[in-house]
């Protein structure tokens, strides 16, 4: 989503801040600009598009040691040049960057505009700008205070005044921001990727922070405006994931990537001799685990089906109740806290406004809610009350993968640690454990067939409708087979729960309606079989996902992608392969631009 840059100091930052930009790119956006102070005076560039757009609009001696950068996403306004950030005040002197929204900006804008202030944009951010004009006196600092009093909202907001070349303020109250700490020099981003080539010294806001930086300063208050004393953090990073290397597409390396991701998830956290998961990061004892009695799981989206694929593991394994919300709706339905429940709010990016708020509102009614995150020291790995990182590496790519192939390697650990302190045998947990460290090997079986299902995919790409269809665990993969397909490649998919589609959706099915089945041998595989002779008697195409041996479902089908066998607790890390491959191909048949797929963005930090 929304992407912020900023920075001072003593070289000249445009090209600091568009190579910022082009590193958020992955976020998503339909617009970007760029403010600095050039010979005294603030100049603005902004273009719809991509950012090379934006880029060759600028004069070539534009020089500047302090500016601010942003890639929009529009929420208010359409996405057009003059909606794009930086906005700028009537008097041309302030001008700020903003991530989140402004809930009370149509208030604000009226009464400014009854005191004769005149509008340029339809966004929400604009009356920021406003906002420091009116309230400024000659200090800058004083302005930026006054104008957050009256702020109801998200943001986080860079703010530049042309009379103070020496410092920018920043705010942050529910969209990320970091500083960077430079030699004579600081960066603020929504995200350390825009400046990790320069610094890898960080310092990371807390919501209700407001901050003054300085080339060789920073001060950062709470929203009272005490001082607030924060060390400087040196990141650990490997910054090679940011590269695409030889593939055509980040998402294409991803799925690659996951033999070695999932490997990384589970990594020094199995005990094989006791059959059993190791997970420190809960911050539970073995006696805080005994008294659980049910998991509750907020997520949204590609973190949601891991959420389901968890429950179900959960249940069947560890025989605990597991219920999963979707983040949106659990954080407005005042939602139920029992004693004795155990939240996980899963989110690969760890920024996800919705999950978040899930979160907070949970721990507010006194759940302890542990987080399932990718982004280290994220804001939501931060504010839980414990957590598992999954360690799938940067994921660029807008559509996710890797981390849902990990995020459900965690879960299912978690599930493996409350079975054996329940039904599960030593016996069995280690039977799972193996078969758990043969799944790399399994999925680099089925990436090494790739081109089989590359040239099911083109051959299919010329149909308008798809549905997934899948029973009990593999219900919650046809739901992301279908996210996967429609994100990208803007076909029409629909997961469906196998068992349902003669309550509806079999209606849709004709000779033009490819339906793909997923169908690991598992107790509903008979059922599966007689979904897959419903759909054929009403001439529907199946493509199915199936075990290696499954003569029978080979026969019943039009084409078959293979998987190698595997426990039914384990099979969506297979079965999902096959699908995420499948929307790739289907995408790059239809031209689509697959890394940053339209309307969307990697992290969704507004409601
Ligand atoms: C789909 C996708 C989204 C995210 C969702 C949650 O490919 O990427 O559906 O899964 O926006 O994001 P996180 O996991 O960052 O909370």
């Amino acid at each position: 989503m929304c992407g912020i840059v900023g920075y001072i100091g003593e070289k000249n930052c445009v090209n600091i801040l568009v190579e910022g930009l082009k590193r958020l790119e992955y976020r998503g956006y339909d617009s970007s600009g760029i403010a600095v102070i050039y010979r005294n005076s603030l100049k603005i560039f902004k273009k719809a598009g991509k950012i090379i757009q934006m880029e060759s609009s600028l004069p070539d001696n534009l020089n500047s040691k302090i500016g601010i950068a942003h890639t929009r996403w529009a929420t208010h306004g359409e996405a057009n040049d003059i909606n794009a950030h930086p906005h700028l005040s009537q008097n041309n002197k302030f001008s700020i960057v903003h991530n989140g929204i402004i809930e009370n900006y149509s208030v604000l804008k009226k009464k400014l505009e009854a005191e004769g202030y005149k509008f340029k944009t339809q966004t929400d951010s604009e009356v920021i700008a406003y906002l420091i004009e009116k309230n400024y006196k000659d200090d800058f600092e004083e302005a930026f205070y006054k104008a957050l009093e009256k702020l109801e909202g998200a943001y986080g907001i860079v703010a530049l005044c042309e009379d103070n070349p020496d410092f920018l303020m920043v705010a942050r109250k529910g969209s990320p921001l970091i500083l960077g700490v430079g030699n004579d020099e600081m960066f603020v981003a929504s995200d350390v990727s825009a400046f990790l080539g320069h610094t890898k010294q960080v310092v990371y806001l807390d919501d209700y922070e407001i901050t003054k930086i300085e080339k060789n300063n920073f001060k950062i208050k709470d929203f009272r405006l005490s001082d607030i004393a924060r060390d400087v953090k040196l990141l650990d990073l490997d910054t090679s994931a940011s590269d695409k290397g030889d593939y055509s597409h980040f998402m294409l390396k991803e799925i690659f990537e996951q033999p070695e991701s999932i490997k990384r998830a589970f990594a020094g956290r199995l005990i094989e001799n006791f059959g059993t998961a190791k997970l420190g990061g809960l911050n539970l004892t073995p006696q805080d685990l005994f008294q659980i009695e049910r998991v509750g799981i907020y997520a949204c989206g590609t973190s949601y089906h891991a959420g389901l694929v968890g429950s179900y593991i959960l249940e069947e394994l560890a025989r605990i109740s597991a219920y999963v919300e979707i983040s949106s709706e659990a954080r407005y339905k005042n939602p139920l806290i029992e004693k004795g429940t155990i939240f996980f709010a899963i989110s690969q990016s760890g920024e996800t406004a919705d999950t978040l708020f899930a979160m907070r509102e949970a721990q507010r009614k006194g759940a302890k809610v542990l987080g399932i995150c990718n982004v280290v020291v994220s804001t939501i790995a931060r504010e839980s009350n414990g957590g598992v990182y999954v360690h799938s590496g940067p994921e660029i790519a807008v559509a996710s993968t890797k981390a849902f192939t990990s995020q459900i390697t965690v879960l299912f650990l978690y599930a493996l640690l409350m079975g054996r302190m329940r039904d599960v045998s030593l016996q069995t947990g280690k039977k799972l454990i193996n078969e758990l460290k043969m799944l790399p090997e399994k999925i680099q079986t089925i990436l090494n067939s790739v081109d089989k299902i590359d040239e099911i995919a083109v051959k299919y790409s010329k149909l308008n409708n798809y549905l997934f269809l899948g029973r009990g665990i593999s219900y919650p993969v046809a739901l992301e087979g279908a996210l996967k397909l429609k994100e990208i490649s803007y076909r029409h998919s629909e997961g469906i729960a196998a068992g349902e589609i003669k309550h509806g959706p079999i209606a849709l099915v004709d000779e033009e309606t490819p339906v793909i089945f997923i169908v690991p041998q598992d107790n509903t595989y008979d059922k599966t079989i007689s979904n897959i002779e419903e759909v054929k008697a009403r001439k529907g195409k199946i493509i199915s996902v199936c075990f290696e041996n499954d003569q029978k479902v080979k026969a019943l089908s039009d084409d078959y992608i293979e998987i190698p066998e595997t426990n039914s607790f384990l099979s969506p890390l297979l079965t999902v392969i096959p699908l995420q491959l499948f929307a790739y191909y289907t995408a790059r048949a239809l031209g689509c631009d697959i890394d940053k797929p339209r309307n969307l963005a990697k992290s969704v930090t507004v409601e």
